[in-house]
């Protein structure tokens, strides 16, 4: 029985995966909020996961037999900063993926290390990690002068469960700091962005053993203390995993809080222009191409809280409207990445008329998704050509009519998988399975059932207008953006 953790923006999830019956065992999560204590601003107390996490492994660990567990591996949410004095304890709150605070910041970054775009793998844009180290400077210079250790937030779990500070190459890809090409920090990129390269941890793959299971936290939670513990990786990477997506050509969509359309490749092959990320993957040599859209499948969830029913209601909902009659929605909610790198740009709906009721609010919700994922497939150009079709992945596939919808706009084929929502916690565990050899190289390379496909159609004229429409809304609302900070 192998574990893995998933440290997700709303909740931490953990998965039990039994490698004699190629199965989840056992899953459990357990929720936690984002604090935005000013606009832009997204944060998250270590102290905070620490505790989603030990309720989700105590209430996994409750359903199976726990003398078992031979290895746990580690996913999560990338490119935080969680910055630690030199008793590893947390300075401040963790600034998150999400967050866009260092604008500025990435301006400068770009004018210092001119060749960033190409080494790091994506352009600076304030959600990755080395910005925000440049604006700690300039913001809270009292809190800069004490750090002396910088993690991602899996890593900062990784500390509690063992003890050491370690990452993988897929986290390590997210800061920055990663000369992609080589797979470990780089000098340069580090001195261009005023961080000290021995604050960063040792760089391992995602199948390296990096601790053991701390003796007192074993007690805790009821497991064995001195289970080995796994690099893991960053959840794209760990998403990847879990639909064997590892090798040159395999590649998946991903509906969480944030959405992805990732693919790997066979080298470091950089894409900057159209903000696509390119990345090393968690495994030892392994690349990867990825669209991150900072709003995925979160729009939904949002428009849901609005209403006051849940995601089931908005699809429902969705179902009732005349797609004719229905507002553009522009889902751009914390900015976003790729395409258009625009830390800037909000949300908007337009073309509201009197008649616009809540069935339309749904639907135009819905189809932004699936329109953000359609422009995620165009930046990517050729090289999906590789990819004869994708497999989804995260909550946001529960819905049928989002994935009809998302194979229309793009013109893919979808799968969605089996195992679709255990995504990164499946992951994870599999790669500390295979880095305790209970699997073969082949087993992680397998790609899982799918349960269904959806097979796009031909695009109707009014999809195609609605979708122009979609794109010319974010050139139009953009500028405005950038001038007044609307
Ligand atoms: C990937 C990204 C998100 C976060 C949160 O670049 O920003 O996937 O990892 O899930």
């Amino acid at each position: 029985m192998f574990l893995g953790i998933d440290l997700g923006t709303s909740a931490v999830k953990v998965v039990a995966w039994s490698a004699d019956k190629d199965a989840v065992a056992s899953q459990a999560s357990a929720s936690q909020s984002v604090s935005s204590p000013a606009p832009g601003w997204s944060e998250q107390d270590p102290a905070d996961w620490i505790k989603a996490c030990r309720d989700a492994l105590k209430s996994v660990v409750g359903q199976i037999d726990a003398s078992n567990v031979k290895g746990i591996g580690l996913s999560g949410q990338m490119h935080g900063a969680t910055l630690l004095n030199a008793a590893h304890a947390p300075l401040r709150p963790c600034i998150l993926w999400n967050d866009s605070r260092s604008t500025q910041q990435c301006q400068v970054l770009s004018e210092r290390a001119p060749d960033i775009a190409h080494r790091a793998g994506v352009p600076p844009l304030p959600g990755f990690t080395a910005p925000k180290l440049m604006w700690l400077k300039d913001a809270e210079p009292g809190v800069y002068a004490e750090v002396a250790h910088v993690l991602l937030p899996k890593d900062y779990l990784g500390l509690w469960l063992h003890g050491e500070c370690a990452t993988d190459r897929s986290d390590a890809a997210g800061t920055l700091w990663l000369d992609q090409a080589r797979g470990d920090w780089s000098d340069s990129l580090c001195a261009a962005s005023d961080t000290d390269p021995s604050w960063l941890p040792p760089v391992f793959a995602g199948t390296d053993i990096v601790g053991a299971l701390r003796a007192d936290v074993a007690a805790d939670i009821g497991l064995t203390a001195g289970i080995p513990i796994c690099a893991g990786g960053g959840d794209a990477a760990t998403g990847a995993v879990s639909v064997g997506a590892v090798a040159p050509g395999r590649g998946f969509i991903s509906l969480g809080t944030s959405g992805q359309l990732f693919l790997c490749t066979q080298d470091h092959q950089p894409n900057p222009e159209c903000f696509v990320h390119a990345f090393a993957h968690t495994l030892a040599g392994a690349h990867f191409q990825m669209a991150a859209m900072l709003n995925g499948a979160r729009p939904l969830a949002w428009l849901a809280e609005v209403f006051g029913g849940d995601v089931v209601d908005v699809v429902a909902l969705a179902g009732q409207a005349d797609p004719a009659r229905a507002p553009t929605c522009l889902p751009y909610f914390t900015g976003e990445r790729s395409p258009h790198g625009d830390p800037d740009i909000r949300g908007a709906f337009i073309g509201l008329e009197d008649s616009t009721r809540k069935p339309d609010f749904a639907y135009a919700v819905l189809e932004a998704i699936a329109f953000s994922m359609a422009d995620a497939t165009d930046s990517f150009g050729g090289s999906l050509n590789a990819a004869p079709h994708l497999l989804a992945i995260g909550g946001g596939t529960r819905s049928d009519a989002l994935l009809k919808m998302i194979a229309d706009a793009t013109g893919q084929r979808l799968g969605r998988a089996a195992a679709a929502e255990a995504g990164p916690a499946l992951g994870a565990a599999l790669l500390a399975a295979r880095g305790l050899d209970a699997i073969s190289d082949a087993r992680l390379g397998e790609a899982p059932e799918v349960s269904t496909w959806f097979e796009p159609s031909e695009r109707s004229e009014l999809l195609r207008t609605r979708q122009e429409r979609f794109r010319a809304g974010y050139r139009a609302l953009a500028p405005l953006h950038q001038a007044h900070g609307l």
